[in-house]
């Protein structure tokens, strides 16, 4: 990797004077209270504004700060000036917990469940989510193969740091999760991003992912459906890319499969380690935040072969340890809600579904915006680069998928994310995790605005 093999840090002797004023401060405020310094807490802080060296590690410096940073400022300023933005850039449902999940969680704590659990996750919870992988997605697992842990978020960072060394390759298709080059880089690995089109609905060529690996090959990240472009991975695909990874010895899949049950028909969702061969290379990672609406939870799970589960256990136990004794409790009675999450995921689902048709119906209606369906999640990943380059008055120019962000907020006050940010600077991400009436108020915004700007190509 590159980028965290900077460099050593330089150690820069203390500059300050004795005077330094952190000192002068400190002196001045205890004599405005009228007290007297103790003379050892006087004399730390003088210490302290001398002697702290403010290096931050190589591996921490060469992690991005996020780019829809800039965005979610702005956003937030301009909500705190009174002004209504319609936030429409998050990545989490925007219903409630189903009451049976969190009846579960209160009942948890009602009951005195609230110590450290086992730190793989409890013995019920893991035999429940072996379970549903044999129901649902036909992967056998024992509960030693399953890990559970505070999101799928750290399920991934951990699937990652044990697996993956300085020099490795993890490969990324684009448009991806922002998270996922960011814990290559934590590992101290290179990510190979592969660039996918929204003409081919933004799925990984075959060819594309032969023609980049070689034996510095560690990881592939499959995302499906996927965030940001909601596109899933038909089975035939996955069978080919399948056949290619068997040809690398060393090549592992991380298959991060959280938004699993928010799929629209006819999309079928295909788990990567059921399909032949695939097992013993591939960690599958999966949660409770998207399908149940639990994104405050924090549950997530790793299911493996067991010495990479019990590696991912060595970091989690000496990082965070177990996920919540009472999340658990709660994920559990989410996972016997019943195949697929029964009624009360399938309600969600199809609340979903409908402000998918809505959107994808109204921003075809855009002159020179490009759109592939998406067939699960509940984003919409719009390529409006056609308008890059013109000049809007009174705004300046639309150079990029941030500066159309920034445009969005302003005229229209509508909050959405730069594709840049996931790895596709054409594109700008929607998330349709909002009431239909809400995106309603948007869509209408964003076609005001949008006639201000005149698009150079006609679609
Ligand atoms: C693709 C993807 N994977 C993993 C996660 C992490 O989920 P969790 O909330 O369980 O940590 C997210 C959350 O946005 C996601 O979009």
């Amino acid at each position: 990797m590159a980028a965290a093999s900077t460099s050593a840090p330089s150690f820069s002797p203390p500059t300050k004077p004795a005077s330094s004023p952190n000192s002068v401060c400190f002196a001045a405020s205890a004599r405005a209270s009228g007290k007297r310094p103790a003379a050892g807490r006087a004399r730390m802080a003088v210490v302290r504004a001398e002697a702290v060296d403010a290096t931050i590690s190589p591996t921490v410096s060469a992690l991005r700060p996020s780019k829809t940073m800039a965005i979610t400022d702005q956003a937030t300023a301009l909500k705190q000036a009174g002004v209504p933005v319609i936030g429409l850039a998050a990545g989490e449902p925007d219903f409630d917990t189903p009451a049976v999940i969190a009846e579960a969680g209160m009942n948890a704590i009602k009951d005195g469940y609230t110590r450290y659990t086992p730190n793989a996750g409890t013995l019920e919870l893991r035999k429940a989510i072996c379970n549903k992988l044999q129901e649902e997605n036909g992967i056998s697992y024992t509960p030693d193969q399953v890990l559970v842990s505070n999101g799928a978020k750290q399920c991934i960072t951990q699937a990652v740091l044990a697996v993956c060394s300085p020099g490795d390759e993890v490969l990324i298709p684009a448009p991806y999760w922002v998270s996922y080059p960011e814990m290559a880089t934590l590992a101290g690995a290179t990510s190979v991003i592969l660039p996918t089109s929204i003409s081919e609905n933004f799925l990984l060529r075959p060819e594309l992912l032969a023609s980049k690996l070689n034996e510095k090959s560690r990881l592939l990240i499959l995302c499906s459906p996927s965030n940001p472009t909601g596109s899933v991975y038909p089975k035939e695909l996955l069978e080919e890319i399948a056949e290619i990874v068997k040809k690398y010895p060393k090549l592992l899949v991380l298959s991060d499969e959280i938004y699993e049950h928010i799929i629209y028909q006819p999309a079928e969702h295909t788990s990567f380690a059921s399909l032949p061969g695939m097992w013993d290379r591939t960690l599958t990672v999966n949660g409770f935040s998207k399908a149940f609406a639990m994104t405050g939870w924090r549950l997530g799970y790793l299911a493996a072969p067991k010495h990479f589960v019990a590696a991912c256990g060595k970091i989690q136990s000496q990082f965070t340890s177990g996920a919540s004794s009472i999340s658990q409790k709660a994920g559990l009675a989410a996972l016997n809600l019943g195949y697929a999450g029964g009624e009360a995921v399938s309600t969600m689902v199809k609340a979903f579904q409908e402000r998918r048709d809505y959107l994808v119906k109204s921003f075809k209606e855009l002159p020179g915006v490009k759109i592939s369906e998406p067939q699960g999640a509940f984003y919409l990943f719009i390529d409006f680069s056609s308008y890059y380059g013109s000049e809007v008055e009174g705004f300046g120019t639309i150079k990029d998928s941030e500066s159309l962000c920034m445009f969005l907020l302003e005229k229209a006050q509508v909050a959405l994310v730069p594709g840049d940010a996931f790895g596709d600077d054409k594109c700008i991400r929607i998330s349709y995790a909002a009431a239909l009436s809400t995106l309603q108020t948007a869509m209408d915004k964003i076609k005001e605005a949008v006639a201000l700007i005149k698009p150079r190509v006609a679609a």
